[in-house]
């Protein structure tokens, strides 16, 4: 593991569950790394495959998708087409050399603040392991 290496991770979460549980997590102090920039979306069923793919282009080296958990999504049944979406991704990204641990979905919801801190920071370690991403694969996309 490089100790030295601070992965850039985006992080797509839903307005009503994971970003709420970011913010509580913020004004309960928890300690988090500041290695994440949050993208509120309203629902992750909102987050298009393309954007995971140009946020690994542009420099992130892990993208974080996160929200409510199953059967509560507001939108019905959005985090469920997130789900699909991952998992069809992450099988294109492999093909392209792409570790699939970059790219990770997760349920956290409003009031799961210490969740949100912990996601966060176990992401980031998995990410200090895996070493910077080389996206030159993917640019061929
Ligand atoms: S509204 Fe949160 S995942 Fe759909």
């Amino acid at each position: 593991m490089n100790q030295d290496f601070e992965p850039a991770i985006l992080a797509f979460v839903c307005n009503w569950c994971t970003y709420t549980a970011a913010d509580l997590a913020g004004t309960s102090r928890m300690t988090q790394q500041p290695n994440v920039r949050l993208v509120r979306m309203m629902c992750t069923g909102m987050v298009d495959p393309k954007y995971v793919i140009k946020s690994l282009l542009s420099g992130a080296d892990g993208v974080l998708i996160s929200g409510c958990h199953p059967g509560d999504c507001h939108y019905q049944n959005g985090n469920y087409k997130a789900r699909r979406r991952v998992r069809l991704l992450n099988e294109i990204l492999s093909q392209f050399g792409i570790d699939r641990r970059r790219v990770r979905l997760t349920w956290v919801g409003a009031s799961e603040g210490q969740e949100f801190a912990a996601t966060v920071n176990n992401f980031i370690n998995d990410l200090r392991e895996l070493g910077p991403l080389d996206s030159r694969g993917l640019a061929a996309l």
